[in-house]
C-alpha cells in the first residue's frame, strides 16, 4: 500500500469512512532502554518521557481527538526494584502538578484509571486537585492509566456485576456487552481505535483487554522519549489507510 505523506489534517485527507480516530491508547514502552543505550540511569528515559508525554497530549487535542489513554504504570510494574518504583510515582506527582498549565490551556479533562489502593497519598492529592482544576474542560479526554491492569478491571467490573445481581439489583441475563462496558473503568469512553505500542515489542502487556478488541495496532521500534509528532502523524495516516471490516466485508 502507498502511504500518503503524513498531513497535518488527516481527517480531510482520510479515506472517506476512516478517518480520524476517536480513541487513541498508547503503551509508552522502551524508556530504560533509551537511557541505557546512552549510559545512563533508566529513570532518566522516564524523566524524557515526560516531555513526549506533553507534545504528544498537545497535539492530539490540536487534531481534535477526543481521548488519549496513556499507560503510565502496569499492576505487573510493581515487580520493578523500589529506587525505580520511588521514581516513577515521584515523577507522577511532578507531573500532576507542573502539567497542570498543559491540561488548562488545551482545555483537558483528566481521568486516572487502574486501581488506587497501593498509590502514594501524594499521587491522589494532586490528581484530585488538579482534577478539579480541569472539571469545567469540555476539550480531549486525557485518560492516564497507572497501575492499570486489564485482567484485574475485567475481574474489578464482574465484581460490581455479581454484588448488584446478589442485591436483587440486576438479573444475570440481563448482562450484554454494553452494561458491562459501562462497569470497566473505561466507561462513557469510546473504545480505542488506534492502539500505538513505542519500543518495538509486539505485545500488548495487559492493556485495555476489553476495550482493544477492533483497535487497530501500531508498533514501532521508536523508544518513547525519541516518539516525535511526525511518528503520531505516521500512525494516524496508517490508521486512516487502514481497512476496518469488524468481520463484515469490504462494502461493493
Ligand atoms: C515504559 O518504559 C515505562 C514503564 C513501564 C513505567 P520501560 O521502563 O518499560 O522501558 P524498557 O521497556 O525497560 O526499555
Ligand atoms: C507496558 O510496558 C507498561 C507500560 C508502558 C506502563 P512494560 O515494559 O511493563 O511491558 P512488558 O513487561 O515489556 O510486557
Ligand atoms: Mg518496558
Amino acid at each position: 500500500m502507498t502511504q500518503a505523506e503524513p498531513s497535518s489534517s488527516p481527517r480531510a485527507d482520510a479515506d472517506p469512512g476512516n478517518s480520524l480516530p476517536r480513541h487513541v491508547a498508547i503503551i509508552m514502552d522502551g524508556n530504560g532502554r533509551w537511557a541505557q543505550r546512552r549510559g545512563l540511569p533508566r529513570i532518566e528515559g522516564h524523566r524524557h518521557g515526560v516531555d513526549t508525554v506533553r507534545r504528544t497530549t498537545e497535539k492530539c487535542a490540536a487534531l481534535g481527538i477526543e481521548a488519549l489513554t496513556l499507560y503510565c504504570f502496569s499492576s505487573e510494574n510493581w515487580k520493578r526494584p523500589p529506587v525505580e518504583l520511588d521514581f516513577l510515582m515521584h515523577l507522577l506527582e511532578q507531573y500532576l502538578v507542573e502539567e497542570r498549565r498543559t491540561l488548562i490551556d488545551n482545555g483537558l479533562r483528566l481521568n486516572m484509571i487502574g486501581r488506587r489502593d497501593r498509590l502514594p497519598a501524594g499521587v491522589l492529592r494532586e490528581l484530585e486537585i488538579t482534577q478539579q482544576l480541569c472539571a469545567d474542560h469540555t476539550g480531549m479526554q486525557l485518560v492516564l492509566a497507572v497501575d492499570y491492569g486489564g485482567r484485574a478491571e475485567i475481574v474489578d467490573a464482574v465484581r460490581q456485576l455479581a454484588a448488584k445481581a446478589q442485591r436483587g439489583e440486576l438479573q444475570p441475563d440481563a448482562i450484554d456487552e454494553a452494561m458491562f462496558s459501562e462497569h470497566l473503568y473505561t466507561a462513557g469512553l469510546p473504545d480505542p481505535d488506534l492502539l500505538i505500542r513505542t519500543g518495538g515489542d509486539m505485545r500488548v502487556s495487559n492493556y485495555l483487554l476489553w476495550q482493544i478488541s477492533y483497535a487497530e495496532l501500531w508498533v514501532t521500534d521508536r523508544s518513547w522519549p525519541d516518539f516525535r509528532e511526525e511518528d503520531l502523524m505516521q500512525a494516524i495516516q496508517d490508521f486512516s489507510g487502514r481497512q476496518r471490516r469488524f468481520g463484515g466485508l469490504v462494502p461493493g
